[in-house]
């Protein structure tokens, strides 16, 4: 009886998991594949995969056969899917996205900002300058504010925004950031209020913040407070497979058919694997969301209390106008820098950091808090604490250098198609940048194509080429 039950809840579950339903169906056909993929539904393995990856990863991995529906044109389980997505994110429609929140961004921009300008904070990840790249767009860099002390982006302040709103009013598109690779959600009913009251289309790069939409404690998603396009990486926060990812169109959204521009970027050989992890991801977020977010919140919240009276390891305060994701844990240190912070997770506990830069390293913690896993990085960060204790020597945060605004002087398309040399560091003062100069994590660039090689760029290339991939020489525009 018990079984029976179980069964029963599997089977309502699948039935809100088209995607699923629908491969689980066709395999229960017994399918003799003469299509794509070339592994035949798991029949011709690699041998080193053979043992490690089990059958049904390669049986899951189907193409668009009859019944497994179109992403370019679903009318099926596709569909059904971004609508059951639509429905949870009260969104006016959802979009599976195979290649990451970058072609979710890309498409946007292509869709809301082709041949105009475009309010552009600087602090934006590097896939909007490819996507002003593709549409032809002309960007209004924004300057940002930046915690110098600890070395991290906050955001766009809304009196930047009035001001540069006045002084454009053809500008009728903004992209903001929310939360940032940090965590940080600064200002962001604010600022889209503002830019709804002065006309202004809204994309939202959500990609760090695709859980913030099921808990009222989290901080707001842009969806919610009126964003007309919100693209989310599921994949960072929410258990699915690396590059699933979701956009969403607001109830506000006006325009020609979104998939339009998305059939532009999307391969026509999307992946089932990711398709069926979003599909997946829904139906669990649908039934378990409510539960699962309160559970972790509390656990985290007296997690946080636990390590907070640490001497020598500090988590990131957050000011007034900024809300912290409280899924991510920015650490600092007054005995070490986050280089060695993130060294000595790794070397001492096996905890390997989402990102350390110079005066903090973050973890990402997941949306279902394991007690045994919590409970590690707990003893270890006590462990850690004592280490740290024993050393002589003090570490200061070294203020780091703020997200700067070079002059363009050539418009970053035309940058990006001209000819191009190779020089050297010394030799590149005053050149025009042919190359995106980016550093990953966290994605945002220093410079971008068209932009003048200043005295400011080129010292912090010279202290930290490597970061940026540039050792001695870079790439800038034949003039
Ligand atoms: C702020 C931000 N936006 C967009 C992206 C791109 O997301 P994806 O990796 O899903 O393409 C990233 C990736 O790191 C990011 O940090």
């Amino acid at each position: 009886m018990i079984k029976l039950k179980k069964i029963t809840k599997v089977v309502k579950k699948m039935q809100k998991a088209p995607i699923i339903k629908s491969i689980v169906e066709y395999l229960n056909t017994n399918p003799i594949s003469y299509h794509t993929p070339g592994h035949k539904g798991g029949q011709i393995v690699p041998p080193q995969l053979k043992e490690k990856w089990p059958l049904g990863v390669w049986q899951y991995d189907v193409t668009e056969i009859k019944n497994l529906d179109n992403l370019h044109h679903p009318t099926g389980c596709i569909k059904e899917a971004q609508n059951n997505i639509a429905d949870l994110a009260n969104a006016q429609a959802s979009y599976l996205l195979v290649n990451g929140t970058s072609v979710g961004i890309q498409a946007a921009i292509l869709a809301l900002g082709y041949n105009s300008l475009i309010f552009v904070p600087r602090n934006v990840h590097k896939s909007i300058y490819s996507a002003i790249v593709l549409a032809n767009a002309e960007p209004i860099y924004l300057p940002i504010a930046f915690d110098e002390k600890i070395g991290i982006p906050l955001g766009l302040k809304v009196e930047v925004l009035k001001k540069y709103i006045k002084k454009y009013p053809q500008c009728k598109t903004i992209v903001i950031t929310n939360p940032t690779y940090q965590g940080i959600s600064y200002n962001i009913q604010e600022l889209v209020d503002l830019a709804l009251a002065n006309g202004l289309k809204i994309i939202c790069d959500e990609a760090h913040g695709s859980h913030f939409l099921f808990h009222s404690e989290l901080p707001p998603s842009a969806l919610s407070l009126g964003a007309h396009i919100v693209v989310q990486s599921w994949h960072k926060t929410l258990p699915v497979l690396t590059q699933a990812s979701i956009l969403h169109l607001g109830q506000n959204y006006t325009g020609p058919d979104f998939s339009l521009y998305l059939n532009l970027l999307q391969t026509t050989s999307p992946s089932y694997l990711l398709l069926a992890s979003l599909d997946s991801c829904q139906t669990f977020l649908r039934e378990e969301a409510k539960d699962i977010f309160a559970l972790a919140i509390k656990k985290i919240g007296s997690f946080k209390e636990r390590i907070f009276h640490l001497e020598n390891l500090e988590l990131y305060k957050t000011k007034a106008d900024q809300q912290m994701d409280i899924f991510k844990l920015c650490l600092c240190s007054p005995k070490a820098s986050g280089l060695e912070l993130a060294k000595l997770l790794r070397e001492k506990y096996q905890i390997y950091a989402e990102l350390a830069e110079e005066n903090y390293c973050l973890l990402l913690l997941g949306i279902v808090i394991d007690d045994l896993t919590m409970n590690k990085l707990e003893e270890s960060l006590i462990d850690l604490n004592r280490y740290l204790e024993d050393l002589t020597n003090c570490y200061a945060p070294i203020a780091q250098d703020k997200i700067l605004i070079p002059a363009t002087k050539i418009p970053l398309r035309e940058a990006f198609f001209s000819s191009k040399e190779k020089v050297s560091l010394d030799s590149a003062f005053g050149r025009v940048c042919g190359d995106y100069i980016v550093k990953y994590p966290p994605g945002i660039p220093l410079l971008v194509p068209g932009e003048v090689i200043d005295e400011r760029v080129l010292n912090i290339l010279k202290k930290q080429g490597e970061k940026y991939n540039i050792r001695d020489q870079i790439i800038v525009v034949l003039e």
